[in-house]
């Protein structure tokens, strides 16, 4: 069977984000695994504007749903902001709709304590989307994964946490994939 094509979104796209650090280190790990394609999707690089106020034909508005379309599963890098998701990510999982069906999902989350507050509200709009979120979830401490609050230096423990939760990502990545 092809390999499961897996997109690890990150969720903030504001100046001195700390998502790509998240993001690459969660690729790092990810392609070790050797079980799938692993890619990172920048929301950030497709710069789509706030649902129904552009022009509908922004070409990064026609990419996202194509890029969305080419993936089977997805870890989402998910930051707390104000206990929740960052507008960038809820308006991104806003601009497609179909191309969310049927496919599985992990979230990799940080914040104060551990970002788990917006982790679990992703969780609430994943349903709607039909992404079926996994169980085990990595949460990253600003004070005890961050150095300075900047620098990504993520405990040792995490990796097992990580390992099992892209475990359930590829297993339910490929069974949904029989309903698509
Ligand atoms: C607007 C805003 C609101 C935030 N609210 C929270 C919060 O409610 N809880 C929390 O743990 N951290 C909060 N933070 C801290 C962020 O989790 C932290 O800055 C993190 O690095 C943001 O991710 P980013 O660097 O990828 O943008 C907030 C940060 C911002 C910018």
């Amino acid at each position: 069977m092809k390999p499961l094509s897996i997109g690890i979104i990150l969720g903030s796209t504001r100046q001195g984000r700390l998502s790509p650090q998240v993001g690459n280190w969660v690729k790092e790990m990810a392609d070790r695994r050797g079980d799938a394609n692993y890619e990172i999707v920048d929301i950030a690089d497709f710069k789509l504007p706030f649902l129904g106020e552009g022009t509908g034909e922004e070409p990064g508005l026609l990419a996202w749903p194509e890029k969305l379309s080419s993936l089977d599963g997805f870890v989402f890098i998910v930051q707390e902001y104000n206990h929740s998701i960052t507008g960038a990510l809820k308006n991104a999982l806003d601009s497609a709709r179909d191309e969310w069906n049927n496919k599985a999902a992990g979230i990799v989350s940080y914040g104060s304590t551990g970002g788990a507050r917006a982790a679990e509200h992703l969780r609430g709009i994943l349903g709607e989307l039909l992404v079926a979120d996994v169980r085990a979830y990595p949460t990253f401490s600003m004070f005890t994964d961050f150095e300075n609050f900047q620098t990504f230096k993520p405990a040792e423990l995490h990796v097992d946490k990580l390992n099992i939760m892209l475990d359930q990502v590829i297993a339910w990545g490929g069974a949904l994939k029989t309903l698509r």
